[in-house]
């Protein structure tokens, strides 16, 4: 089965496309175009909602005509019909006005094309992209039970997979997500949104001890997460030295990175034990980060060297279509199109 993802729920206009045969596989990838408004938004240092509605209006079919020529060979001039199964294309959670882009935009192929649509949760589609098969290296053989650590701008989230679509959510964050964290503390800094990559980048020239900064909810014993505080510990530290030298700015780099790694993965390893998962697969923007990858995965290993770590390669971590496609392939919710909406408050069911 082939299927043509579209993803729109922030501010990245996106299509990818994926052919699957059966569940116990990875999927292999076709295509996946991506085009973000993020220069527009780094000028203002976050995102506005009604800018990136807009640019989704703008690059939606060239994202999807793109995706098409280059997993297909096909183009909507040629006026013969569409080569795919079905499309997917993600419901929420998201800003409305972006969300609405995608969704009408499917619901129209969909109708025109006649092809099944699978509506897909954003979060979701980021669990899946592990799901993908890539040229890394990284371990493909996922068992279930699998635990998902979801770490993006706007969620911090731990799930347990018992099988395909039987999803538990077991913690998230109560205030701050990872992501908005680096972001916020990186503005403070006066680095560019998203500060995730900038902060993790000067990072590694610092040292992480340098700076003592709290751990939020690190001992608490459920699955949830608070980063505020740390913000507030990160803004009297700047406070105190408004005139960082560079090599003093890595040092506070290191040590928040630190900081949100320590609690991301103390958390993450409760859980693995708890559960007895026999897979880790990490999903969402943060997952980009290295230290957080090497760190886990060293971590994980000396628990139980059989527990399968897998995460996306960087550019299938941050939002794109190929995940909803695959979370469409795996999942099968088929749904009529005039009962399809966009839901930016969807979360775990
Ligand atoms: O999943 P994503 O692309 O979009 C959302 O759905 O939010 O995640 C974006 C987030 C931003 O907060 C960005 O700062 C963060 O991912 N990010 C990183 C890194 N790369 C992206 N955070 C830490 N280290 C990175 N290398
Ligand atoms: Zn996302």
């Amino acid at each position: 089965m082939t299927i043509l993802g579209i993803e729109t729920s922030c501010d990245e206009t996106s299509a990818g496309i994926i052919t699957g045969t059966n569940t116990k596989n990875p999927v292999q990838l076709l295509s996946n175009v991506v085009s973000s408004s993020l220069s527009f938004h780094a000028k203002t240092g976050g995102i506005i909602p009604e800018i990136a509605a807009r640019e989704q209006i703008k690059y939606i079919i060239p994202v999807i005509d793109e995706a098409l020529k280059k997993g297909m060979g096909w183009d909507f001039s040629k006026k013969t019909p569409l080569p795919i199964d079905a499309i997917a294309v993600t419901i929420g959670p998201g800003l409305i006005g972006s969300l609405l882009v995608g969704v009408e935009t499917a619901k129209t192929l969909s109708f025109i094309y006649n092809k099944p649509l699978f509506p897909v949760n954003h979060l979701f589609g980021h669990i899946y992209a592990n799901f993908i098969n890539n040229d890394s290296s990284i371990n493909k053989d996922i068992k279930f039970p699998a635990i998902a650590l979801l770490v993006s701008g706007a969620h911090t989230d731990l799930v347990i997979l018992e099988s395909h679509g039987k999803i538990k959510w077991i913690g998230g964050s109560r205030d701050d997500a990872a992501g908005e964290a680096f972001d916020k503390i990186g503005r403070l800094l006066h680095l560019p949104y998203p500060a995730g990559p900038r902060i993790s980048e000067l990072a590694k020239k610092g040292n992480p001890n340098a700076y003592k900064f709290p751990r939020p909810m690190i001992s608490s014993k459920d699955y949830d997460f608070s980063f505020s505080g740390l913000k507030t510990a990160a803004f009297n530290e700047i406070k105190k030295h408004p005139h960082l030298t560079d090599s003093e700015k890595s040092d506070l780099c290191a040590s928040i990175q630190q900081a949100i790694i320590d609690v991301l993965i103390k958390k993450t390893i409760n859980a693995i034990t708890e559960y007895k998962v026999k897979s880790v697969l990490l999903g969402g923007g943060v997952t980009a980060n290295q230290k957080l990858r090497e760190e886990l995965q060293t971590n994980i290993h000396r628990i139980n060297k059989d527990i399968a770590f897998c995460v996306p390669p960087p550019n299938l971590c941050t939002d794109n279509g190929a995940m909803i496609a695959t979370a469409g392939f795996y999942l099968q919710k088929q749904t009529d199109w005039q009962d399809i909406t966009a839901n930016p408050e969807l979360y775990f069911d």
